[in-house]
């Protein structure tokens, strides 16, 4: 691996993120030891972030992996394409990371089937090593390689769910969507929205949180929040920018719809 390789994927300018409660020491000791680590929690609510953030303070590449169901460990291992001279390997980002020393972040693994997941178990226990089978070659992980993980609890079936033998390789942080003080503050540096908007945003979204398994699958995240913030500082009526990033993309149900509504309206008429 040329430093080309590393250049490509390292982070170049420092994302904004706020930290939510001690989460970046954490896994700074995680990461001191190349422990495997878990981001829990719903959709939107940081951890793509936070990740990103982490690889630029420790000064690491990064390299994300979007799972599902269709991914094959040849996906995330590599493969033999055919070229006009015959077959030639190609590395799939899993064993990029690990020869370059990457943070691999798998994000929403447990979209993929159990059968690809498994290809992670020998990085992540004291081995650290990635056979490529069908190449023959067995990789020693680079000294600075780690892997990450983000799983969200909500969505999981009986079906579907990370096995055991997967789950106990990790250490793992929950996340939440942060405290109303500091959610406005957040959506008030990402958007350029005044803190009083940001606040009223971040109040519709409690109310839609608390309809989560009552008719909601899930309440408003942070990244809607970033959304609405964004149309009302391109200048598009509260109301309007609500109803088109808070309301319409959360659910189709007629009677839910007009719920969240009725929320926006208490804030922007
Ligand atoms: N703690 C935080 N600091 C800064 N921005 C945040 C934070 N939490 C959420 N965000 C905002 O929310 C958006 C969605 O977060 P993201 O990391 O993509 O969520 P996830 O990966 O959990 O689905 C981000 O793009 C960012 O604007
Ligand atoms: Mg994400």
């Amino acid at each position: 691996m040329t430093k080309h390789d590393a250049d490509q994927f390292t982070v170049k300018r420092e994302p904004f993120y706020k930290e939510v409660g001690g989460e970046v020491a954490l896994y700074e000791a995680a990461y001191a030891r190349r422990m495997p680590v878990m981001l829990k929690g719903p959709t939107g609510a940081g951890k793509s972030r936070f990740v990103e953030y982490m690889a630029w303070k420790l000064g690491r590449p990064l390299i994300t992996v979007a799972s599902n169901e269709d991914m094959t460990a040849s996906d995330l291992v590599g493969r033999f394409l055919l070229d006009k001279d015959g077959t030639k390997w190609q590395d799939g980002p899993l064993t990029t990371a690990a020869r370059i020393g990457a943070i691999c972040y798998l994000d929403e693994i447990v979209e993929a089937r159990q059968d690809t997941t498994v290809v992670i178990h020998p990085l992540t226990d004291h081995r650290r090593q990635l056979p490529l089978d069908k190449k023959g070659e067995l990789i020693e992980a680079h000294p600075d390689f780690q892997l990450v993980i983000s799983y969200n609890p909500g969505y999981q079936s009986l079906m579907k769910d990370l096995k055991q033998s997967t789950k106990q390789r990790f250490a793992a942080l929950d996340f939440d969507y942060p405290g109303a003080e500091l959610e406005a503050e957040i959506v008030a540096a990402e958007t350029g929205v005044d803190a009083k908007t940001a606040g009223k945003l971040v109040q519709i979204a409690h109310r839609s949180r608390n309809l989560k398994g009552h008719g909601l699958d899930e309440g408003i995240s942070t990244r809607l929040l970033v959304y609405a913030g964004q149309m009302i500082a391109e200048g598009v009526n509260p109301n309007a920018a609500c109803k088109m990033t808070l309301v319409t993309p959360l659910t189709d149900d007629p009677d839910m719809r007009e719920t969240l509504q009725a929320a926006v309206e208490t804030f922007f008429v």
